[in-house]
This record gives C-alpha cells, sequence and structure tokens, in this order.
C-alpha cells in the first residue's frame, strides 16, 4: 500500500481514474476513510460549520486548522492529507508563509487557498520555498459575503472566461491541485482538460478528474440541509464503511456525480 502523492494523483488524471476525497476533522474517521480507500482527506474550514455550528466558514482560525491537521494526521497510513488556510490567514505573502508553515508542521502534506489572480505571487512563494499548493476556485465560501450568499459561480460568459484563466495561472504559478467548487459542469470539464494538474470537483460535475464532499454531508449528519449537490450514502447502505465503500465506487464508474448533483 503506497502512500497517495501528488505525482499519484496526475497519474490518476493521466489514466483516467477518477479518485475520491473526503473531509476530515479527526483521527478515527480519518483513519476509516483512509482504509477504506479514500485518497485524499482535507482537514476543510468547513468544520466552521459541520463541527463548531457557525453560519460560514469566517470564524475558523488557524489554530483551528492546525489541531485538526494533527488529529487527521495521527489517524492516517495512505491518504494525502489538505489542510484549509482559513479567513484571512494569508491575505498577506508573509502571513501565508507563516501560517502554511504552521499547517505543515502539524502534518500536511498540501494547503489549500480560495482565490484566483491575486493569490498567484503566494502560490509562487509557497511552491519556491517546499509547500505545495490547492489552489480553490468557484464558489469560493470565504468570500460568501462578496458573492451576496452560496451561489453558483461563472454562470455568464465573462466570469466563465475569468475563471479558466485564473485556472491557468495557478498552474503556471506552480498549484498542483485545483479544487472547483459549484460552477457549471460544461465550464469544470474545459478547465479540467485544459489543465495537466489533476482537478477535483464539488458541485462541478461528473467530469473533473476526482470529487470532494463534506464528510457529513455523506453520513447524512449534516444539521439542516444538505446541499444539492452532494450525496448521503449512509442511507443507502447504513453503515460508515460501506457509504465510504459505495462512494469512491459511484465515482471510479462515474455515476457520481448524476445529473441531479449538476448544475448546468
Ligand atoms: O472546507 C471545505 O470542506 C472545503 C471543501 C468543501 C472543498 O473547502
Amino acid at each position: 500500500m503506497s502512500k497517495v502523492t501528488s505525482s499519484t494523483l496526475r497519474q490518476f488524471k493521466q489514466e483516467g481514474h477518477k479518485f475520491t476525497a473526503l473531509t476530515a476533522y479527526d483521527a478515527s474517521f480519518a483513519a476509516a476513510f483512509d482504509e477504506e480507500g479514500i485518497d485524499v482527506l482535507l482537514v476543510g474550514d468547513s468544520l466552521g460549520m459541520v463541527l463548531q455550528g457557525h453560519d460560514d466558514t469566517l470564524p475558523v482560525t488557524i489554530e483551528d486548522i492546525a489541531y485538526h491537521t494533527r488529529c487527521v494526521r495521527h489517524g492516517i497510513k495512505r491518504t494525502l492529507l489538505i489542510a484549509d488556510m482559513p479567513f484571512m490567514s494569508y491575505a498577506t505573502t508573509e502571513q501565508t508563509m507563516a501560517n502554511a508553515a504552521i499547517l505543515m508542521q502539524a502534518g500536511a502534506n498540501m494547503v489549500k487557498l480560495e482565490g484566483g489572480q491575486w493569490l498567484l505571487p503566494s502560490v509562487q512563494m509557497l511552491t519556491e520555498r517546499g509547500i505545495p499548493v490547492c489552489a480553490h476556485l468557484g464558489l469560493t465560501p470565504q468570500s460568501v459575503n462578496v458573492f451576496g450568499g452560496f451561489k453558483v459561480q461563472g454562470r455568464d460568459e465573462d466570469n466563465a472566461k475569468r475563471i479558466l484563466a485564473e485556472a491557468k495561472a495557478i498552474e503556471a504559478a506552480g498549484a498542483q491541485l485545483l479544487v472547483l467548487e459549484c460552477i457549471p459542469a460544461p465550464l469544470a470539464r474545459t478547465i479540467t482538460q485544459a489543465l495537466t494538474i489533476p482537478v477535483i470537483g464539488i458541485g462541478a460535475g461528473a467530469d473533473t478528474d476526482g470529487q470532494i464532499l463534506v464528510m457529513h454531508d455523506v453520513l447524512g449528519i449534516s444539521s439542516g440541509y444538505i446541499p444539492r449537490f452532494s450525496k448521503n450514502y449512509l442511507k443507502q447502505t447504513g453503515e460508515i464503511r460501506a457509504a465510504v465503500r459505495a462512494y469512491i465506487d459511484e465515482v471510479a464508474k462515474g455515476e457520481f456525480p448524476a445529473p441531479e448533483h449538476t448544475f448546468n
């Protein structure tokens, strides 16, 4: 059982093997996800909503992410571990370097940052200093107040063109992975085909190289509402490990996301 690295994910992309990612926040769930074959785990700032009960991700701190990254690191053997940089922890390049170092020293293999053009110097600086970057475009939840709500992005031609251009620029700056959240499936397909680096989708259709979901949605325990693009796998399997295996299997076969989980 060899460890998943960014090279593994690139190979998956070249072979057309669709890979799976989940969020995780503690050692026990992370160990189960790792053992069942999830390729990538993200300590997402979604923890602000699903663990801490906030309405959005803005209150999450670097200490919160570092703590949960240490927890998840203790549970895993094979999966690639990404840690989210929370709101305002990468507003300047100096802050970015210092906070990314905290997350790498907590056990992350890679850090994830939300944003496009303005992030290019940070992506380049991090990569040059030995910190791999996963970028995040589309619906970037830390900008919920700028967007005026959690809304699908890239529906009009100008924004679609901008997101595609930013994806290419971020790859050129050195990012090794890209998350696309809540954009129309045809745009996600175009971006995935235009990039050499693997692209992971959430609410971005079936044609990205991999899929990511929030574990609470997969296990049907999100309080209130489950987003349209997500799926409760516990409902159809009745057991946590079986739910994870069903998710992996459906992604590999191209059955998830189905049209009802997709924006056009
Ligand atoms: O914070 C998070 O969990 C995320 C995923 C939804 C991609 O960013």
